[in-house]
Parts: structure tokens; C-alpha cells; sequence
């Protein structure tokens, strides 16, 4: 069999009009999806507009603690309610005819009340989502009858216990309006292969190469891979000088780089046992429910359809894309930093080495493609987006070739085909766990 009969992916999954209605419908509109941080709803009223595709979601914090989300639409004809991306309200008002709603939804106040056929005030609400929070993180689901999401993430409802997530708070939010379409831009993040030629600077403090990966595909779309972090990649030069990010961190945790000349893929193992020596005097408690792997490591879940975290000890790197309203060659890119430590180096390192540039639960921040600036890596991989999404529009894609390491990106497009077809959101095959080769 030549290679050309082992292409895949073809162009309409990423251009066509026709494919995105039938994914919205089969897709969006039947899996949990993470929305929001709780912590970026702390007191009763707090509220965050979303956008998913051509939907509008509010959420909000309720006087009881829990929160809630609706469709923003108000129930009279149909005005969108809130028209600021966050804030905080005792009530929500429509702009159209001055209709309110309560912060649980019900209708309290229309204007001429007596002259609809039945009083709205008392038996109308917002339509609400379901929602559940875990790990700090919202999540909704637009399919009222959808598994509950403990069965929807499977085994990775427990690995993602083990980070303290509902500590965390935002400390980085900027959103990108992208122009590739939401998949172009989750492929990426299914894999880690063009680190070496898109992110060189990747090299320099994390192993990169398959073979040292370790990936478990959860056969629902879900799937985890583990890298070596804190450790300058094989594939360098041997003898090549500790980079920058490393040599800062063994710094941080009272290492001298000068220690490691000759034996530079030792720091990885040197800072997990410093960090697990200090992290009670540095104020870092969190660090007893990690592993030692998890204290140096980046744990990269993907989770289906559209959400990528990676967890380091400090914090969580959260990509997502979704959907920029109805056109297949648009979407919204969240590259969204949260921390439990803001003293810690990576939170220090991710706002440019300042204590007091770091402010808890930043407001998001929508800008155009070409006027984000998302720092040397994001910056990089937004470029290759843009570029690739106009790939797929030329006569001469004739499909992807997918290398072995890649296959997260297949195990994903082929959960979305299976919902195409109807099929449900349950887990497809046993697990599978393995170093990527
Ligand atoms: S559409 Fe909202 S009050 Fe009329």
C-alpha cells in the first residue's frame, strides 16, 4: 500500500459550511464542554457571557454558592439579555422592553404585565443549561440528556483530582479571533510533533521526541500525553548549554546551573527532589498530592471536542477553540493561564518575571489575529494556523498523512464522525497506554 492511500482528513471537515451545520448539530450540541473557572465568578451576581459558535452563554454565580447557566436570550422575542462579556448584576435587564430577570432565571418584572394573555412575571425563566462544576472548572452541556460528566470524562475525572484546579485562578486571558476553523487549530494541540521545527525553543527544556512520550487515548475522544519537563531535549547537541528557562528554574529552587556543565539532562530529576525538599518553605503545599514526575512534567489532557489543558505543578495552560459564529474558517482561540501560586516561577516566568504584574482573574481579553501578542510559542503556533487553514483551501491538499505519534489527531476526528453518525458519547475502546511510536 503506497503512502497516498494512507491520507486522511480531507479539506470539507475544515472549510465546508455543510460539514460545520452537521457538527454543530451532532457535536456541540450533544458533548460537555468547559466553559469557565469558577473563580472567575467569586460573589453571588458575578456572570460571564461565552460564545460557543452561534450560541451565547451566560453563567452565573447564584446567592446559594452554586451557579447556573442559561441561553442569553430573553424569553419575550427572543433580545439578547447581557450584552457585556463580565460583570456583576442583582438582576438582569433586556435592553428591547425593560423585561427582568432574577439571577436564578425567573422573570420578575414586565412592563404591562396584565396585557399577556398569562402574567410572564412567575412562569417564565431564561432556559437553562445543565451545568456541573469539577475541579473548579464549569462545564455545560446543551443536550439535556447527555451522560453526566463523571462518565463523560471517564478515568480522567480522577487524574485531573489530583491538581488543586478549584484553587486556581486566571492569570493571563487573552482570546484570539482566528482564521482557520476550530479543528485546524485542535490538531495542533493533539500533537506534539512540530515542536522541533515550529518551537525550537521548546527544545531547550522539554523532551520532546515520541518515543519518550508517553500518550493514553481513551477511545471517547479524550486523551493524555506526558513529556519530560525541566530537561533539555535529546535530540539537542550533546554538550549543548542549559537553556535559559531551565537554568532559571534551577536558580528558583537554589540549583546552580554552573553544577550541571556535562550533565545537563540531570536537572530534571535534581528539581524534582529539590522541589519536593523545599516545597513546604517556599509555601508550596500543593506540591504533596503531586508525584514526583507531576512536580517537573507537563500532563497534556485533550479533552473532546475542543479543550486542551496542561497541568504543571504551578498552574494550567488552557487552549481552546471553538467555533466563530457559523463560519467553518473562523474560530476563537482562549490561550488561558490559571495558577494556585502566583509566587511560584512559572506564574513569574508567564508575566514576565514580575510579582506584582500578576493580577488574579484577569478579564478576558478578544483581540484580532495579528494583534494578539501571545508570547514566542502561541505566537508561533497561530501563525502555522492561519497559514495551514488557507492549505486546506487550495486545490493542492489532498489530505493529511498522519505519523504514528500523530494518532490523537485521528483518535479525535474519529470520535467526530462516530457523533456524525449518531453515535453516543460513551467510551468507544478499551485504554490504551503506550509511548507514542
Ligand atoms: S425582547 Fe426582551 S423585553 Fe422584549
Amino acid at each position: 500500500m503506497g503512502i497516498e492511500q494512507h491520507r486522511s482528513l480531507d479539506a470539507k471537515r475544515y472549510t465546508s459550511r455543510d460539514f460545520a451545520e452537521r457538527e454543530w448539530e451532532s457535536v456541540w450540541s450533544r458533548n460537555w464542554l468547559l466553559l469557565v473557572h469558577e473563580g472567575e465568578l467569586p460573589d453571588a451576581g458575578d456572570f460571564v457571557v461565552s460564545k460557543v459558535g452561534r450560541e451565547s452563554i451566560l453563567s452565573v454565580r447564584q446567592d446559594d454558592g452554586s451557579i447556573k447557566c442559561f441561553y442569553n436570550i430573553c424569553q419575550h422575542r427572543g433580545n439578547q439579555l447581557v450584552t457585556t462579556g463580565e460583570g456583576s448584576l442583582s438582576a438582569f435587564t433586556c435592553g428591547y422592553h425593560g423585561w427582568k430577570y432574577a439571577l436564578d432565571g425567573a422573570c420578575t418584572h414586565a412592563q404591562d404585565a396584565e396585557d399577556f394573555p398569562v402574567n410572564p412575571c412567575g412562569t417564565l425563566r431564561l432556559a437553562d443549561i445543565r451545568c456541573e462544576v469539577l475541579g473548579g472548572f464549569v462545564w455545560i452541556n446543551m443536550d439535556p440528556d447527555a451522560i453526566d460528566l463523571k462518565a463523560y470524562l471517564g478515568p480522567v475525572w480522577d487524574m485531573l483530582q489530583t491538581y488543586p484546579s478549584d484553587q486556581l485562578k486566571r492569570i493571563s486571558g487573552t482570546s484570539v479571533r482566528m482564521p482557520c476553523n476550530w479543528k485546524t487549530a485542535m490538531d495542533n494541540f493533539h500533537e506534539s510533533y512540530h515542536i522541533a521545527a515550529a518551537h525550537p525553543i521548546g527544545l531547550h527544556y522539554m523532551e520532546d521526541h515520541y518515543s519518550k512520550t508517553q500518550t493514553t487515548e481513551f477511545g471517547n475522544g479524550h486523551a493524555v500525553s506526558i513529556n519530560h519537563g525541566s530537561i533539555q531535549a535529546e535530540r539537542l547537541p550533546k554538550g549543548t548549554p542549559i537553556g535559559p528557562q531551565i537554568a532559571q528554574e534551577l536558580i528558583e529552587w537554589g540549583l546552580d546551573p554552573a553544577d550541571f556543565v556535562g550533565r545537563e539532562r540531570d536537572t530534571r530529576i535534581a528539581l524534582q527532589q529539590q522541589k519536593r525538599a523545599l516545597a513546604a518553605s517556599k509555601g508550596m503545599d500543593h506540591y504533596a498530592r503531586l508525584s514526583d514526575d507531576q512536580l517537573t512534567d507537563p500532563y497534556h489532557f485533550t479533552l473532546f471536542p475542543n479543550s486542551a489543558l496542561t497541568f504543571n505543578a504551578d498552574g494550567v495552560l488552557l487552549l481552546r477553540a471553538t467555533p466563530d459564529g457559523d463560519d467553518p474558517n473562523r474560530c476563537i482561540l482562549d490561550t488561558w493561564f490559571y495558577t494556585a501560586a502566583t509566587g511560584s516561577f512559572w506564574a513569574k516566568m508567564l508575566t514576565n518575571g514580575a510579582d506584582d504584574n500578576i493580577t488574579d482573574n484577569v478579564p478576558r481579553d478578544l483581540v484580532e489575529y495579528g494583534e494578539a501578542n501571545l508570547g514566542p510559542i502561541l505566537s508561533d503556533d497561530a501563525w502555522v494556523l492561519a497559514a495551514q487553514q488557507e492549505g486546506f483551501r487550495s486545490r493542492g491538499y489532498r489530505g493529511a498523512v498522519l505519523a504514528r505519534q500523530e494518532s490523537r489527531i485521528a483518535q479525535y476526528h474519529a470520535m467526530i464522525d462516530h457523533m456524525m453518525a449518531g453515535g453516543s458519547a460513551a467510551i468507544l475502546a478499551p485504554l490504551s497506554s503506550e509511548n507514542s511510536k
